[in-house]
C-alpha cells in the first residue's frame, strides 16, 4: 500500500523546439515502512506526439509506464541529472533559510535552466520559458555574491547584494560542487565557474589549460575561454546542451554516465563504476558506437596520464541534439597532484587491474571499446607523448603561473603510469 505524497509534471523541449510540452508525471510515495517509490508515467498526449522522445535510454525508455523506482529516494536517473548538486544546493539553502531541503523542494527550487532538457511544475501545462539571462556585466557582482556563499557570511541588507544572489538563483540547477553560474554572452549560454578564495591554484586558468591539453591529445572538448572580472579569472564553457534559435533556445537532453551505468553516489554503488561498464551502454546507445568508444578510451587515457582523478560519472555525459544519442564533449578536467608515486586510481574501473592508472591496465580491455591491441597503444602512446611535450607549454598558452606550473607537475605522466604491471 502507498500514500501518494508528492507529484510534479515533467516537461520536456522535443528536438528543434524552444518551449515546453508536458512529457509525462512523477510521483514520489511512500511504502508502509516508510521507504520512498519512485513513479513516472509518460502522458497518452505526448506518446502520440510525432516529435515525443525518450527522457533516457536505459530506464524510461518510451512507453507509457508506469516506470518504477525504489533507488535514490524513488529520483530517476534522468530526473536527478536534471536538479541541483552541492553547489545549487548552497545556494537554494542560504536563499530559503532551510538547511534540510527534501530531495522535492530541490527538484521545484529556482528557475529553470537546469541541464538537458527536461522542466518541472505543478501545472498540467508548463509556463513559457523565460528568455532573459544574466549577462557577463553581471559577473563581477556574482562572483562576489559566490564568495558570501562559501564564506557562509550573513546575508546584508543593501539591494544591491540582495539584487546578485538573487541572480545567483539563475545557474543552481547545474551540477557540481564549485562555485558557478550560467551567463549568456554572445548569443550563447555558457556557465561561468568561478575560483574560491581557498583555492590552491588558479582553477579556472588550469582548468583552461587541461581542457586546451585534452585538444591537443584529440579529444573533443567544450568549448571554453578565461575572462577576468574584478582582478579574478573565471572560466566560460559553452553550455552544449543549448542551442540559440531565432526564436529562442532548444535544449538538448542530456544524461550523466551515472544513469547510463544505474547507479548511484553511494559507496556501495561506486563499485560499478566503471569506463568498461560506460562503454558497454555506450555502444548500445550511440548513434556512433566506434567514434565514440575511442573517443571514450583516448578520454580515459587521458585522465590517467594527466592525474584527473576526479572523473567520477557525472563528469560523463551523452548527450541527444537531435533524436539519437551520442557522448558529450569532455568537460570539467583538473589535475590532481599526489605525493604518491607508485599507484593512483581513477574514479572508474579502467581495466583488469580496477581502477589503477597504470597504462597496462588502461589496453587491457581494449576489445570493450571495440579496439584491437594496436589501435588501442597508438591512442595511449599519442596521449602520452601529446601530454609529455605539451602540458607546460598549454598551461602557458592559458596564463597559468610558473608557481602553478610547479604545483601541478607531479600530476602529469607520474611513475606508476608506466609500470610494467
Ligand atoms: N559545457 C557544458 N554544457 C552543458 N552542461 C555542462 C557543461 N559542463 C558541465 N555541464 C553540466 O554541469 C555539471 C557541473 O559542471 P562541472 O562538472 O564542470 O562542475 P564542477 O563543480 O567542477 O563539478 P565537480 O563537482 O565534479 O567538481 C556537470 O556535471 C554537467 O552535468
Ligand atoms: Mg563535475
Amino acid at each position: 500500500m502507498m500514500t501518494s505524497e508528492q507529484g510534479c509534471y515533467v516537461y520536456i523541449v522535443p528536438p528543434g523546439a524552444t518551449e515546453f510540452v508536458t512529457a509525462g508525471r512523477f510521483e514520489v510515495s511512500r511504502t508502509r515502512d516508510g521507504d520512498p517509490v519512485g513513479r513516472f508515467f509518460y502522458g497518452r498526449r505526448y506518446l502520440e506526439r510525432s516529435d515525443a522522445v525518450e527522457l533516457d535510454p536505459v530506464e524510461l525508455r518510451l512507453r507509457r509506464g508506469p516506470y518504477e523506482t525504489a533507488r535514490m529516494q524513488g529520483f530517476f536517473g534522468a530526473i536527478r541529472d536534471a536538479m541541483p548538486d552541492y553547489w545549487g544546493r548552497c545556494v537554494i539553502e542560504r536563499h530559503t533559510g532551510h538547511t534540510q531541503l527534501e530531495e522535492f523542494d530541490c527538484l521545484m527550487y529556482g528557475p529553470d535552466d537546469r541541464a538537458g532538457a527536461l522542466g518541472f511544475g505543478s501545472d498540467v501545462q508548463p509556463l513559457p520559458t523565460r528568455h532573459r539571462f544574466n549577462q557577463t556585466i553581471d559577473l563581477e557582482r556574482l562572483q562576489a555574491a559566490a564568495d558570501k556563499i562559501i564564506n557562509d557570511e550573513p546575508n546584508t541588507e543593501d539591494s544591491a547584494t540582495r539584487q546578485a544572489e538573487e541572480l545567483m538563483l539563475v545557474g543552481t540547477s547545474m551540477g557540481g560542487a564549485r562555485p558557478k553560474t550560467v551567463v549568456e554572452l554572445e548569443q550563447n549560454l555558457w556557465i561561468a565557474k568561478f575560483s574560491r578564495h581557498d583555492d590552491r591554484w588558479n582553477h579556472p586558468r588550469i582548468e583552461h589549460g587541461l581542457l586546451k591539453l585534452a585538444q591537443k591529445c584529440g579529444i573533443s572538448v567544450a568549448e571554453n575561454e578565461i575572462t577576468n572580472v574584478g582582478g579574478r579569472d573565471v572560466l566560460l564553457v559553452r553550455r552544449f546542451d543549448r542551442e540559440r534559435t531565432e526564436v529562442g533556445y532548444q535544449r538538448h537532453r542530456i544524461v550523466s554516465a551515472l544513469t547510463l551505468l544505474q547507479s548511484d553516489d553511494s559507496p556501495t554503488s561506486r563499485r560499478d563504476w566503471s569506463y568498461i561498464l560506460f562503454a558497454d551502454e555506450l555502444r548500445r546507445v550511440s548513434r556512433m558506437p566506434e567514434a565514440d568508444l575511442r573517443e571514450l578510451f583516448a578520454r580515459m587515457c587521458f585522465n590517467a596520464a594527466v592525474s584527473n582523478l576526479d572523473d567520477h560519472p557525472r563528469n560523463h555525459a551523452i548527450l541527444a541534439k537531435g533524436r539519437d544519442w551520442q557522448l558529450s564533449p569532455a568537460f570539467d578536467l583538473t589535475p590532481t597532484p599526489m605525493i604518491a608515486l607508485e599507484r593512483r586510481d581513477l574514479a572508474m574501473a579502467c581495466g583488469d587491474r580496477g581502477r589503477f592508472a597504470n597504462q597496462r591496465n588502461l589496453l587491457s580491455q581494449h576489445g570493450r571499446f571495440l579496439l584491437n591491441e594496436e589501435e588501442a597503444s597508438a591512442i595511449l602512446n599519442k596521449i602520452v607523448e601529446t601530454v609529455r611535450n605539451s602540458w607546460r607549454p598549454a598551461m602557458k598558452e592559458s596564463g597559468v603561473s610558473e608557481r602553478d606550473c610547479k604545483k601541478i607537475e607531479t600530476a602529469f605522466l607520474y611513475k606508476g603510469f608506466f609500470y610494467p604491471e
